[in-house]
């Protein structure tokens, strides 16, 4: 029988300290709610003692997901930071506190400047505390690929006795080769289960070297039962180890594993897209599982092969892992019917018939300017339904809407004039600038009162043809911190205002009620 390997995805928290992919509360909802249609095992929403704002993320990720998933958050070896964790996963069904220390000697030596026992102690202590509070208790050795063994073993031996259910051994690096990984995982499972056999095991691999998920998989079979991943591979640097190739991996070559995860792999195309919506950040080409040209083959050689048998050239069949069998094309006159199942295959689900209404008048809108409707304009509009749902009232009140605007482009002064609203109150001013962009962004940072720094903007075609729907990413600066600010539209003018906008927000959205930048009405 095949052994069960537990799959955490730390997307929310290791993944979204990539920056630039911040996400705010709504958005990392979002994205559980899709974790959880995947069926990962355990989500780690994020690093609550961070920042407000990661605290709320993580109790609204919770309350969304934790009756369906075991939920977890990161802290470090400290109480103030396992309170916090506390707080924030407390109510899920199965809440998992995760605590992190160094144990290689660089880490020990240059981050805590203690004698290694001193900081072993710290980890007893904290893994103690975290029990009186909950039951689940994770315990990562970090920088465990680099760490002396005797040492390393000597602290994952004392914080099980001291009450960690789970050990997770992190190549915080990226340095491990995989046959030595994979040895590692043998020798410490050995041990581990002579200490005591219910406690898990787990790798966390991160990608500098490009070894993430073979060091990952030779883990697998060194003994581990859990992995640590993320969508994408998104993550630190170079990412952390991808989850749909670790899952594929395992699904593809069962018979040589032995192992097998409870991923629903149909709904991994959705879940990287939605993810590359929510980020922004695009996934390259030539990505295994979810990159473009994943199944697409181009030589005749091997399109030959294929007419004849797929099995000649195609290990894992597209729709394996949710990729559409065969794309259709919508039209104003598809109706109802193939638009709710092309919706559905986005992952819509209609909170009641309205619902659908709703987000149908704004299909039959675009497929009246657009004549042909692809599905990545149906994604579009699915996840730009999604974020327009009325949020509460309170935080409604401090976001920012573009109600109008105008821009005026030529050599000489080129000039924009935004109409703002905020709440009951609304804003109106012009300026000029370098370029149409230029002095429109130059507004609305005015009219917003944020000193924001734009640090990215990039423009993408969603769509083939003319009428080409664009997909504008920002990333601003404030106060040190990077927002993100994404937006689609025909109009390109428009999306760039948007995601502007959409950037300003996540600022807003970051900082407490009346913390915000006051509004000089121009
Ligand atoms: O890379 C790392 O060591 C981590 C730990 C918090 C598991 O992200
Ligand atoms: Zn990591």
């Amino acid at each position: 029988m095949s052994r069960k390997i537990i799959v955490l995805d730390t997307t929310l928290r290791d993944g979204e300290q990539v920056p630039g992919a911040k996400l705010n509360a709504v958005q990392k909802v979002e994205f559980a709610r899709q974790l959880e249609r995947l069926k990962v095992d355990i989500v780690e929403a994020g690093f609550p003692a961070s920042s407000r704002g990661d605290f709320e993320s993580v109790q609204a990720v919770t309350r969304a997901v934790g009756r369906q998933m075991s939920v977890t958050a990161l802290a470090r070896a400290v109480k103030s930071d396992i309170d916090a964790v506390y707080e924030s996963i407390k109510e899920a069904d199965q809440p998992l506190i995760h605590i992190v220390l160094g144990t290689s000697n660089i880490h020990v030596e240059k981050k805590f400047n203690r004698s290694k026992d001193a900081v072993m102690e710290m980890g007893v202590e904290a893994v103690k505390y975290a029990k009186s509070l909950l039951p689940h208790v994770q315990y990562s050795t970090e920088d465990a690929s680099r760490s002396d063994f005797d040492y390393l073993w000597r602290t994952i031996e004392a914080v099980v006795k001291a009450g960690a259910t789970m050990i997770n051994v992190p190549d915080t690096v990226g340095y491990a080769e995989p046959h030595e990984f994979g040895e590692l995982i043998r020798r410490i499972n050995e041990r581990l289960k002579n200490l005591d056999e219910r406690v898990i095991l787990s790798v966390h691999c991160h990608n500098d070297l490009g070894l993430a998920t073979a060091n990952t998989l030779s883990a697998i079979r060194g003994g581990a039962d859990k992995v640590e991943v993320t969508v994408n591979g998104l993550g630190e640097r170079a990412g952390n180890t991808s989850l749909e190739e670790v899952v594929m991996a395992l699904k593809v070559r069962e018979a040589l594993f032995g192992c097998s995860t409870g991923i629903r792999t149909t709904e991994l195309l959705p879940t990287s897209r939605l993810l590359t919506h929510l980020t922004g950040l695009d996934v390259q080409v030539n990505k295994a599982i979810t990159g473009e040209n994943a199944f697409a083959h181009s030589s005749g050689i091997h399109q030959d092969g294929l007419l004849k048998d797929k099995r000649v050239y195609e290990i894992m069949s597209p729709e394996e892992v949710g990729a559409e069998s065969m794309e259709l094309v919508l039209t104003a006159r598809s109706g109802r019917h193939a638009f709710k199942h092309a919706a559905a295959r986005m992952g819509f689900e209609p909170k009641d018939d309205a619902d659908f209404e709703a987000l149908f008048e704004k299909f039959l809108a675009l497929a009246d300017a657009r004549k042909e409707v692809y599905d990545h304009d149906v994604f579009a509009l699915v996840n730009g339904h999604r974020e327009a749902q009325p949020k509460d009232e309170a935080v409604a009140a401090r976001l920012f809407e573009l109600e109008s605007f105008q821009v005026v482009t030529n050599e000489l002064c080129p000039t924009a004039t935004v109409k703002l609203r905020r709440g009951a109150e609304t804003l109106k001013g012009s300026a000029v600038g370098d370029g149409p962009i230029d002095a429109l962004f130059g507004v609305i940072r005015e009219l917003a009162g944020f000193e924001v720094r734009l640090k990215h903007y990039k423009i993408n075609s969603l769509s083939r043809g003319e009428e080409a729907v664009g997909r504008v990413n920002i990333q601003l600066e404030y106060d040190g911190k990077t927002y993100a600010g994404r937006a689609m539209d025909t109009d390109i003018i428009k999306a760039s205002a948007l995601a502007f906008l959409n950037g300003i927000n996540a600022i807003v959205l970051d900082s407490a009620p009346g913390e915000e930048a006051v509004v000089a009405i121009g």
